[in-house]
């Protein structure tokens, strides 16, 4: 797989770090039992970042005892707290369940519920006995904790602070109210904002009215404070914006961002949370994402864009290990 091309050294650096095998939260197959799937679907909305660039890779390259990748959020926080310490490929960590967002495709349910500052200081320095990546941001919106950047500097602190990858994953229309340096400080690898388009009446329409405009400037704001963490944006492609998927990397190559990650957006019509109205008629047809890919590949060979595409088929596949690392099955 080839690597940025043009970027700068300490990039290509950072690039190389986290160019390592894809694995996404996982779905598992529909079942009538709600609570499963509701879990299943909370799973398949987490993302991860590190994988081969302008691919689509397997997990098979870690071996079972590499591979836990595990959620923690107020699901299954006080069955994971039970459990004895243990490695950890990838940790995902939600602190709060609320989103300031409503997305038309996302499934996700929400409560007011947060996770204990002090018990997710214990969990971390007595059950976590290191991990390689750390994600803060998967089935939620974190910008809406306002201890936001005292959680990262805590697992800053701890055996959690993770040996590859510590990312923050966010809607990114809150992110100005925290406090950046605190981010740099807690060592903050990769800022990782979901955008889908670069037309502001499509995004509004897809996420929930959000100000694309707003978004870049926070994005910019937060690239100027942080030149140093890496900004991934991660689109997740739907019938709407696919034919116009491409014009999103122009404009974030001109906020700073370097990496791109596109994902075929999944439906579960059992699912009461996302927009029935809307969802058969955004998924795409046979060949529409790989099409988009191609197009991308080819437009920006050459630039210091870097891609990562997971279709359907892809996050079908991975469903079952993450329910299960994550004591969630
Ligand atoms: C659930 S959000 C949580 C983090 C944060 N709130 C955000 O939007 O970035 C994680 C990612 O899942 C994506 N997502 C949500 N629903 C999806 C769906 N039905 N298909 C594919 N991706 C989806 C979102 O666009 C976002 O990139
Ligand atoms: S920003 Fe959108 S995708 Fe992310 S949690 Fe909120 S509603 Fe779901």
């Amino acid at each position: 797989m080839s690597e940025a091309i043009g970027a700068s050294d300490r990039t290509a650096r950072r690039q190389k770090r986290i160019a390592r095998p894809l694995r996404l939260c996982q779905k598992e197959r529909p079942t009538t039992n709600f609570q499963t799937m509701r879990r299943a679907l909370e799973l398949i909305m987490s993302w991860r970042s590190a994988s081969e660039p302008n691919g689509i890779s397997s997990s098979a390259a870690y071996s079972d005892a590499e591979t836990r990748d595990c959620q923690v959020n107020v699901y299954n926080f006080k069955k994971l707290q039970s459990r004895p310490p243990s490695k950890f490929q990838t940790i995902r960590f939600d602190p709060n369940n609320d989103c300031n967002l409503r997305c038309v495709y996302c499934h996700n349910h929400r409560s007011n519920e947060v996770i204990d500052t002090e018990e997710f200081r214990a969990f971390i320095h007595r059950k976590v006995v290191s991990t390689s990546e750390f994600q803060v941001g998967c089935i939620m919106e974190p910008t809406l904790d306002s201890r936001l950047a005292d959680l990262l500097l805590m697992v800053a602190d701890s055996p959690a602070k993770p040996q590859t990858v510590f990312s923050l994953q966010t809607n990114g229309i809150l992110l100005h109210r925290h406090d950046y340096s605190k981010m740099k400080d807690a060592g903050l690898d990769q800022l990782q904002v979901s955008l889908d388009t670069a037309d502001p009446g499509m995004q509004r329409s897809l996420r929930s009215g959000m100000s694309l405009q707003k978004v870049l400037r926070n994005i910019e704001g937060f690239h100027r404070a942080c030149p140093e963490i890496a900004i991934v944006l991660v689109a997740t492609v739907t019938s709407e914006n696919v034919g116009n998927a491409e014009d999103l990397i122009p404009l974030g190559l001109e906020v700073g961002a370097r990496r791109f990650v596109f994902r075929e957006v999944f439906y579960h019509p059992e699912n009461n949370v996302v927009d029935h109205a809307r969802m058969p008629g955004l998924l795409l047809k046979p060949g529409d994402f790989s099409a988009m890919r191609e197009k991308i590949l080819e437009r920006f060979a050459g630039s210091d864009a870097t891609f990562e595409f997971a279709d359907e088929n892809f996050l079908d596949k991975s469903a079952q290990k993450m329910l299960k690392d994550s004591g969630r099955a």
